[in-house]
């Protein structure tokens, strides 16, 4: 890399205070985490230049994809690695430590501990629910044209092997009721469930879950949310969405391990998700030999031996989020994509796909462009500018998406749309 990019690159991505520590690190290497100096209001850059150091990810990235894949945190790391030599070291496999993780994940959704079951990403949390709601052939399930694959296989599968019927609706770009209307348009007699996405992976379109979830349950209609994409970007309590089950990754915006996945299920509707696999640790053992007794609680979801240290490394992870302050991390992405937003959207021949109706928008910004196809831009992004962006091919949109994150600075979104701009002047 040039020495005037590389210099450029660390300005961008450390700011002021990264600068100072910046001499002593080999090109790319990731500053040592420092704590957390006081937020300063007025000038609270160096607050997240240390939030930044936080992060391993390499200082020769500038790294805008955590919808799709989040960098996990040094806490979060620390703890696998320390919780998995202690267990190795013995070779334990710790079970018992899953109650610690489990409690701080609940507090941090405002849910009940029995509520929470840890599976391993969102797909399969929508999968259970998909598999274990009691439905007969042609009994609908709505859903929107934009979910991810991780949210619409589950329910298709269903249709391959119940016989279930989805029905699909178009995201309201220009207003929040307008998807309210749309869902309640496709309800009949035969509608059983209501899935979102909390926020759409293609264009981050944020539905309102809460005005949703009364309208099915006016209607009598389970309300799924998938929340890949909402946990960790908003700041919200699962009371306050109203769902009956909510599924996330902890490997996108929450900054945990891969394979952290959380399935919330309402306490007092927990009985109509049957498990459909089941094995020690989803039952009671004082049944045996020859009866389950369900847990009564969402560990009833989990079975076998598994990876404690993960789901530590999750907790690891949230409580980090919790000491910088969910409100302040979701006020400041929201405030870098608007800077990308309000940036691309002046550019000339540039489309931006991401709502411009504020109530509708978090944390990603869509775009594409005729002049250069979205390949060559994210291309070009990558090879020319170290910027980690994602095409989005989903429903041919042919864009690229723009995650901001709480180790991503103004500088950062400044830079990706100048980079924007000079590859449309050259092209
Ligand atoms: C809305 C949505 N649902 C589900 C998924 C799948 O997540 P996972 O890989 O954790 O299963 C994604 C991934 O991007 C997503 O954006």
């Amino acid at each position: 890399m040039k020495p005037d990019r590389r210099s450029f690159l660390r300005r961008a991505t450390l700011g002021a205070a990264g600068l100072m520590a910046a001499p002593a690190l080999k090109s790319g290497e990731p500053a040592a985490p420092g704590a957390l100096p006081a937020y300063d209001e007025r000038a609270p850059e160096p607050f997240w230049a240390a939030v930044r150091t936080q992060f391993p990810l390499s200082r020769d990235l500038i790294y805008f994809n955590t919808g799709g894949l989040g960098p996990a945190s040094q806490p979060a790391l620390a703890k696998v690695e320390e919780t998995t030599r202690k267990l190795q070291a013995r070779s334990e496999h710790g079970h018992g430590l899953f109650a610690e993780a489990r409690g701080v994940v609940a507090r941090f959704f405002g849910a009940q501990p029995e509520e929470i079951a840890f599976v391993r990403n969102a797909s399969e949390g929508n999968s259970i629910v998909a598999a274990g709601l009691k439905l007969d052939p042609g009994d609908e399930v709505i859903f929107e044209t934009h979910a991810h694959p991780g949210g619409s296989f589950p329910w298709l599968n269903q249709q391959t092997l119940r016989g279930i019927t989805v029905r699909l609706f178009e995201p309201d770009p220009r207003d929040p009721a307008g998807n309210v209307a749309r869902i309640a348009a496709l309800m009949n007699a035969r509608t059983r469930v209501v899935q979102v996405s909390h926020v759409t992976a293609p264009t981050g379109l944020v539905m309102p879950v809460a005005e949703i979830a009364a309208l099915c349950h006016g209607r009598g209609v389970w309300f799924h949310v998938d929340g890949a994409q909402s946990a960790g970007m908003l700041p919200f309590t699962l009371r306050e969405t109203g769902c009956d089950s909510y599924t996330t990754s902890g490997h996108k915006w929450l900054g945990g391990p891969l394979e952290t996945g959380v399935l919330f299920v309402r306490r007092d509707r927990m009985n109509e998700v049957a498990a459909a696999h089941v094995g020690a640790y989803s039952g009671e053992l004082d049944g045996l030999p020859g009866e389950l007794r369900i847990a009564d609680s969402a560990m009833r979801f989990e079975y076998g031996t598994r990876n404690v240290a993960a789901a530590l490394g999750l907790a690891e992870a949230i409580r980090l989020q919790e000491r910088i302050g969910t409100g302040r991390i979701a006020a400041r992405i929201r405030g870098l994509a608007d800077r990308v937003f309000a940036g691309l959207a002046r550019l000339p021949g540039v489309e931006v796909l991401t709502p411009a109706v504020p109530e509708l928008r978090a944390a990603m910004v869509t775009f594409r462009t005729a002049r250069v196809p979205h390949d060559q831009l994210f291309g070009r992004l990558l090879r020319d500018h170290a910027m980690r962006t994602r095409p989005v091919t989903e429903q041919k949109l042919n864009a690229l998406r723009v995650s901001t994150h709480l180790f991503n600075s103004p500088a950062e979104c400044d830079a990706l749309v100048a980079a924007v701009e000079k590859i449309l002047r050259s092209a």
